[in-house]
């Protein structure tokens, strides 16, 4: 009966490379219910990073597929595309992954493929976010959960959140008021997907059969 029950849940795989503190905020969020799902693997492309220990901690399996090892990024992604096969997620989830998907991998997964990326995109699609709004002059700066389609941070937003820019900011303070938003509004996306109200269809995002417009989802902390 109770394997019964748990082979009903909703699986998750999280691809990371880093700190895995959004990692933690989802497993955080299937323990306590907000999201119906099990995070069922943890894969990622770094040895020894600080994620794997969280996943470890939390009775997670594990793995490290190095994308050092591989002659190719076509044959890191064909490696990495053969055991998302073989686990037949849901879901899949980039959370703080640092690797470019080729167009193929994106393609084999499109719509079950979610990202998170620290900007309001399309400002700032890429690397250094932070520390490009505040050469910019920039106000605001935030975040953005978007499916991920071939064209890099290029895919429909799900929900963006925006947190504003201090003059006595940098890089570093900034992202981690950032990273309190992602924790908030990554879990929140990804429930929407695991209970069935969120989609990608025909390209577009839509949530409770509505399209999102092109900043995602309204979000209560969001003062656009
Ligand atoms: C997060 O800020 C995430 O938005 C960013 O990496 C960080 C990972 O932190 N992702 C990207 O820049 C993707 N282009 P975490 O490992 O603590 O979750």
């Amino acid at each position: 009966m109770l394997d019964k029950q748990a082979s009903k849940k909703s699986r998750i795989v999280v691809l990371i490379s880093g700190s895995g503190s959004n990692l933690q905020a989802i497993i955080d969020g299937c323990q306590h219910r907000q999201i119906n799902a099990e995070v069922a693997m943890v894969i990622s492309n770094r040895p020894g990073v600080f994620g794997l220990q969280r996943a470890e901690q939390a009775g997670i399996a594990n793995v490290c597929i190095d994308h050092k090892l591989f002659a190719s990024r076509e044959d890191f992604d064909k490696a990495l595309n053969d055991k998302l096969k073989e686990l037949n997620a849901d879901l899949i989830v980039l959370a703080g992954f640092m690797r470019i998907l080729t167009p193929t991998f994106v393609t084999n997964f499109i719509g079950k493929l979610v990202n998170i990326h620290p900007s309001l995109l399309p400002k700032y699609p890429g690397l250094n976010t932070h520390q490009r709004a505040i050469d910019d002059g920039e106000s605001k700066a935030g975040v953005t959960v978007h499916f991920v389609t071939p064209e890099l941070d290029g895919g429909p937003a799900i929900i963006q959140a925006p947190v504003s820019i201090e003059t006595n900011d940098d890089a570093s303070s900034l992202a981690a008021k950032v990273l309190i938003e992602e924790h908030r509004i990554y879990p929140l996306a990804i429930s929407w997907f695991i209970d069935g109200r969120l989609s990608l269809t025909h390209g577009k995002a839509t949530l409770d059969n509505e399209i999102l417009p092109s900043h995602g989802a309204k979000n209560s902390s969001n003062a656009q």
